[in-house]
Parts: structure tokens; sequence; C-alpha cells
């Protein structure tokens, strides 16, 4: 079996276009719906294991005794690792902590226990059955120490994390208090945001084999980089010893982009049983170990003039975080600019206790804090006596005020606009519970969205084949986002070849460098990576065939051929050229390749770069019931250059269902005595299912944006999110004239 990650191309004979902005179908389409495609749990090793994770079930306290005699006499159990015998790691298994991939993990170095669900113990067996009953036997003795999980008190020992997502926790500017003090119309309000796990499909898994003093891992990532280099560190190995395969994932959301525990404890467990190791993290192992959404409240004043223009804005935000590790959600900083205001304040505090360590989850910070903003704006608004969307374009930013730049590129008004028009808003009445019909109430409610357009370097190669393909080969993922597709799509459209004529490879660290597929920065990065060296390549096959004297192209100006149609042609005489395969069939392999890296250009300090758009939500709300329906959601984008039609209004799509899921689903219950998570698995963890999802009308804005990249592409993998929870609670305040400021809205705090 083929254990590598495979080449792809389109479908040979589909007569898709490859040109950038055009619907290409998936390229990985035919292997997913065959079922080809193979994920982390798919891959075979000979000799292969399974590893089944035991996990703490005290919040804190010691581990004193692990009786592991009934788990090894158990038939198919091979092996055993406590804190007792795993083998000891450089900087007791913390070496090298680099976020993103880089984290504090548990990996059995010692005996202490930080929070409920840490991993104690992992049993490899023959059989995965083997391994879970091997589990099952382990007989632990702990002693309990009182854990920390009331958020309330823990307050008092809150700080202030190092950074906010590379930004400072605290920003000032202007005179907030004078501001406030000076101001007609004022709001202050507290709004909360729960603890949510990622989910997605796919859970995490892992798959380890050692050859020698070589380790390749398969695993569910979403960065490959990310993970050979924390996980050589880890095991003091060098990075050329590591390599991390990952063709395809079912979902990430963030969680993934961190190397969690398990993946290590595979890798500490393979070269102890001398076996390949495969470590699947079971859907309960999902809420604790591998990464969550935090806790937030979200403290707001909001004050504005007598012409509805904010004079003051504050927005101090207190999230949980973990005993073991500070890691914050940055839900301010989308205060700091989103709206017009000279009086601005934002913090961040944490607010350590004893629960697994949290993450980037889905919009980290714009998801959570457009949430509280736009639901303070619309609080204000209707204070102000000012239509919602009206007060938004009063406080227009034209400007970052925050960092002292032009943006590269806002169509915001015009997503308002369009959004408007296609949603009838100028037919909103504006009194609360106003709109009803039957027993049904309707409200009307609108957000902005917005996200960062990111970019980090990059790099790729291209290469002309011996049969005239070429191939491009980047490391970076598809996490089910359309990677594949959107760069076949780029090779396909900078070369003028069909897209059946890309051979791309991704997702394996052994391929060039690329940056973890999290921040919506994989098109903006990777494909101007794949996009920079094709660009490269074409210009190597013209100079390669204009010095060659058997090409009838030899002699000719540079500038004068063009790549077209699969072929090296001259400009202005038709007919003179070859097909690439001509070309490629004369010369050697290497002289017919190029290796680029991308990194952003000079301009890029010189903007303030961010997606944005415009939510309008209906919801319906039993009068007698409080039952929530949203029947209707249209949402306005700007995200630069959409360059996969199909897969970039995927993209949009998901996000607002993941928003509808924010505001009305999702939420993991802590137990506040024992810190386990109540809910643990799909049934209880509520997300929203095709009866749930609303008739979504998406327009996407023309945009151009010539500062961000070759491509012109801003980020688009997690705007979606953004302004829809709080475009739901606007709607909903609209329907009922209840103000909900906690999330998910539930049907008992309406009644
Ligand atoms: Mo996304 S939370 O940046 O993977």
């Amino acid at each position: 079996m083929d254990n590598s990650s495979p080449t792809l191309g389109a479908p040979a004979g589909s007569d898709e276009s490859g040109k950038l902005g055009t619907g290409l179908n998936r390229v990985d389409g035919p292997l997913k719906v065959c079922g080809l495609a193979r994920y982390t749990g798919d891959f075979y090793a000979p000799g292969l294991t399974h590893a089944t994770m035991l996990q703490s079930r005290i919040a804190a306290g010691r581990v004193k005794r692990i009786d592991t005699a009934a788990a090894l006499a158990h038939p198919g159990v091979l092996h055993v690792m406590t804190h007792l015998n795993a083998p000891r790691l450089p900087e007791g298994g913390q070496a090298g902590i680099k976020p993103p991939a880089g984290r504090t993990l548990s990996l059995l170095q010692d005996d202490r226990v930080h929070y409920d669900g840490q991993p104690i113990a992992v049993v490899v067996a023959e059989t995965l059955e083997a391994s879970r009953q091997g589990a099952r036997l382990l007989k632990v003795e702990v002693e309990e120490e009182t854990p920390v999980l009331d958020f309330e008190a823990a307050k008092a020992e809150a700080h202030p994390p190092e950074e906010a997502q590379g930004q400072e926790p605290d920003s000032q500017r202007g005179d907030p208090a004078g501001g406030w003090s000076a101001a007609a119309h004022r709001h202050e309000a507290t709004y909360t945001t729960p603890l949510q796990h990622h989910n997605p499909l796919e859970p995490h898994a892992t798959l380890a084999q050692w050859d020698g003093d070589r380790l390749t891992l398969w695993d569910s990532t979403q960065y490959v980089h990310g993970v050979r280099q924390t996980v050589a560190q880890r095991l003091g190995l060098s990075p050329e010893q590591v390599r991390v395969v990952n063709p395809f994932v079912g979902g990430a959301f963030g969680s993934k982009g961190s190397a969690w525990s398990h993946v290590v404890l595979a890798a500490m467990a393979a070269r102890e049983v001398k076996r390949p190791v495969r470590l699947a993290v079971e859907r309960t192992q999902m809420f604790g170990p591998v990464g969550n959404r935090p806790f937030t409240e979200q403290k707001f004043k909001l004050a504005a003039d007598t012409e509805g223009r904010l004079t003051a804005l504050e927005h101090h935000v207190h999230a949980e975080t973990a005993r073991i590790e500070d890691w914050i959600e940055p839900s301010a900083l989308v205060s700091r600019f989103l709206y017009a205001c000279d009086n601005v304040a934002t913090s961040h505090r944490l607010v350590p206790l004893n629960v697994g360590v949290p993450t980037f989850q889905r919009a980290p910070g714009e998801a959570t804090g457009t949430f509280a903003l736009e639901s303070a704006m619309d609080e204000l608004a209707h204070a102000a006596g000012i239509d919602p969307l009206e007060f938004r374009l009063r406080n227009h930013s034209d400007f970052d005020a925050e960092r002292g730049l032009p943006y590269s590129s806002k169509s915001l008004r015009e997503c308002y606009a369009r959004g408007a028009e296609a949603f009838n808003w100028s037919r909103r009445d504006s009194r609360p519970g106003a709109m009803r019909d039957g027993d049904a109430l309707i409200g009307w409610g609108m957000a902005t969205a917005t996200y960062p357009a990111k970019r980090m370097p990059a790099e790729a190669t291209a290469a002309l084949l011996p049969d005239g393909r070429v191939r491009v080969e980047c490391g970076t993922h598809d996490l089910g986002t359309g990677t594949w597709t959107l760069l076949t799509q780029v090779a396909a459209d900078a070369l003028d070849l069909p897209p059946s004529r890309i051979a791309l490879r991704i997702g394996d660290s052994a391929l060039p460098m690329a940056p973890v597929s999290g921040g919506s920065m994989t098109a903006a990065s990777a494909g101007a990576a794949v996009f920079s060296a094709c660009e490269e390549l074409r210009t190597r096959l013209i100079d390669v065939v204009v010095a060659d004297e058997d090409s009838p192209l030899h002699g000719v100006p540079h500038e004068r051929v063009e790549c077209r149609n699969g072929g090296l042609w001259h400009r202005n005489e038709p007919g003179r050229g070859e097909a690439l395969a001509t070309v490629a069939a004369r010369h050697r392999e290497d002289e017919l390749q190029v290796k680029v890296k991308a990194t952003p250009g000079p301009d890029a300090e010189k903007f303030s770069k961010h997606s944005f758009g415009a939510v309008f939500a209906e919801v319906r709300v039993d009068a007698e019931l409080g039952v929530i329906h949203v029947p209707r959601i249209v949402a306005a984008y700007a995200v630069g250059r959409l360059l996969s039609a199909k897969a970039g209004r995927s993209q949009l799509l998901g996000g607002i269902v993941w928003g509808l899921s924010m505001a009305l689903h999702e939420h993991s219950l802590r137990d506040p005595r024992y810190g386990r998570i109540a809910n643990a698995n799909l049934a209880e963890y509520h997300v929203p299912v095709n009866a749930d999802v609303p008739d979504i009308e998406l327009i996407v804005v023309p945009e151009d944006d010539p500062h961000i990249g070759p491509l012109g592409a801003k980020g688009i993998g997690e705007i979606g999110i953004t302004g829809v929870a709080g475009a739901i609670a606007n709607a909903v305040w609209h329907a009922t004239g209840k103000r909900i400021r906690d999330l998910p809205i539930s049907l008992d705090a309406l009644l």
C-alpha cells in the first residue's frame, strides 16, 4: 500500500476551465465519492498496533499508582505506558513550545494532573478492542486536590496575556472616560460566549511508524511542517528525522493547528513496542485534551453623540485559560478598528482554571468579539433612535485609526447596500415585537462581519514532466476547504493549461514549507507560492527554448514568447512554437524545474488588511414556546478576488452555518464540581442539522485588492462565522423585545 500523499489533477477529459474565478469541480471529488481519499485513520502499516488513551477523572491532584497487571494480562495487550515507565523526554516533554504547533502537552513525564481528561496512560494492543478493554482494566489510584473551576472566584487571579494574536493585550487611544461622560447616548452591558469544542467530522488521529531512528507520522493536522518541528523537539530528534503525511482532513476548525499530546504519545508508544501505532482520538476525547474555545465575558461601554457618532468605546474581555498554559481568545481586537471612534480602550485578561488548554477555534476573537460588539451597537442604536444599519454607516471607519493605516481595500458600504436591498431591510418596522405573524414573532437583525487578511511566507516547486504535465508541490493542506482544487486552478491559470495537465502534491512535510492552514490564509500564502512558482517556471521554459537550437523558437526574444494552450508560442507568428511535452522530451528534468519562496511584499506593512461583510438575519420566535427558527439569512461579503467560485461560496456558506451554530446551538457544559464536560458527545453537544439551516442568500461583492498579494485574495475561510451570532441575537431582540447577552440563545431565556 502506498502510504504517501497522492498526486492529483482534474480528471482527464474534464473540459472545465482552470481560469481563476470559475467554478472548477473539486479535483479530489472522484476520490472522495469513491471512498479512495484516505484520511489518517485509513492508513495502514505492516504490523500495525492500536493505542487507547486513558484520561484522568480528576481535575487536579496526582496519580499515586496505576495497577497495570489486569490490562497486561488481557489477550492482545502489548504495552501500557504510564508516567512510571514512559521514556523521559528533553525538558520534561515541553521542549520547543512555540504556538501554533508547539503547545503545553501531557506526555506522561510526571504524576501531576491539571485537568479532567488529561492523558494519564496509553494502552497498546493488537486490536482496537483490546486496547480499549486494556484501558478499562487499568486501576488508577489518585490523590485529589481541590480544582480551581469557579470563573467568578478565579477572576481574582486574572492576569494579562503576553500578547493577543501578535498585538498588545491592552489598548487605549483618546479619552474614553471623557467621551463617555460627554455623550448623549450611553450603553453599558456584559456579554458572554460559552465554552465550545471543535468537533470536526473526523476526530484527531495519528499513525506513528519508526524506521530505525526515523519517524513517519500520518496525522490529521492543519500544519505538517509545524507538527514535524514540534514532535522532533519533544523527542530530541532533528526535524530531518521526522516526516508528517496528511493528504486529506475531515475538518479541523483550529484544533488541528497544534500538535496535541496524542501525537507525541503515539510516537513514544511506537518506539516502545517497536511496531507502528495508530492512536485515533475518540469522539468523547475531543472534549478536553485537544483544545477548545474558552468561555468569555465581555464588558462593553459604548456611547454616542446626538448625531449617533461614537464618542467612547470600551471592550474588556475576561477569558478562561488552562492553569498549564496561557491562551487568549482575543475578542476585543475587532473593537479597535471596526468603527470610527476617537476614544477607545480595550483589554484582555486570562482566568486560569483546571481545564484543558484552549486554542484557536473558527475565527478566534472575531467570532466572539463581533457577537458582543454587534449586539452592543444594536443596543446603542436603539437607545439613540437610529436604524441599526444607518447607525453603522454613520460610524463607518474609512481609516484604521488603531494602526494609523489605510485599508488595502474596503467595500463594506457596498456589502451593506447590497445585503440590505436583497433582504428588504428598508421594510423593517423598527419597533420590537411589531412584525408578528400569528403565533410567530418576527425579528430582523443585522451585523457587520470582518476577518483579517493574513499572509505568511510559503514555498513551492513547479516542474515540467516528460509527458508535458506540470507537477506542483507545496507542503500545505486541504482541510476539506478545497485547497487541492484551488491550487490546481492557480497553477492551470498561471500556465494557461487545462486543469487536467496539473499534477499537484500537498499534505506532506517532505514537500516545500508552507505555514499552518489557519487564520484563513492558505489561499493567500500557499496560493501565492504556487502562483510564483508557475510564473518562474514559465520564465525558465522560455529561457530554455530560446537558447535551444533545436527549438522553433530559437533566438526569439524572450518577451515575444508566450505560454499558452499547453505550449510555448511566438506572440506574433501564428503556429511558430511547440508543445510543452516536446520541450520536455529534449531536456533533462532538472533543467525544467524551479523552487520559489513567496513572501509578502513591502506593501504589506503599509495597509490594514481585512475582509468585510454584512449579515442580515430573520428569526421567527414562537410566542408561547420560545422556539427560535431562522428562516432566512442574507449575507454580502467583500473578500478581494474570489479565486474559486464553488469552493469559495462553500466556505462562506459553511462559515454562516458555524455562526448559526454559535448563536443557537453549541455549548459545552462543564460540571463546576469536577471540571468534566457533561455533554461530551455529538448527541448532546448540539450542532445545526439541515432542518436548522435557513435559506441563505450569499452575495459576493466584486473587489480588487492590489496590495494583498499576487492573487488579490483576502481571507475567506473564517469571515462567515463573524457577525452571524450578533445578527441573530439582534433579530431575537427585535422579535421579542428580550435582549439575550449570553450565547447560545436558548428558548428558556425567552420565556
Ligand atoms: Mo482557524 S481557528 O485559524 O484554523
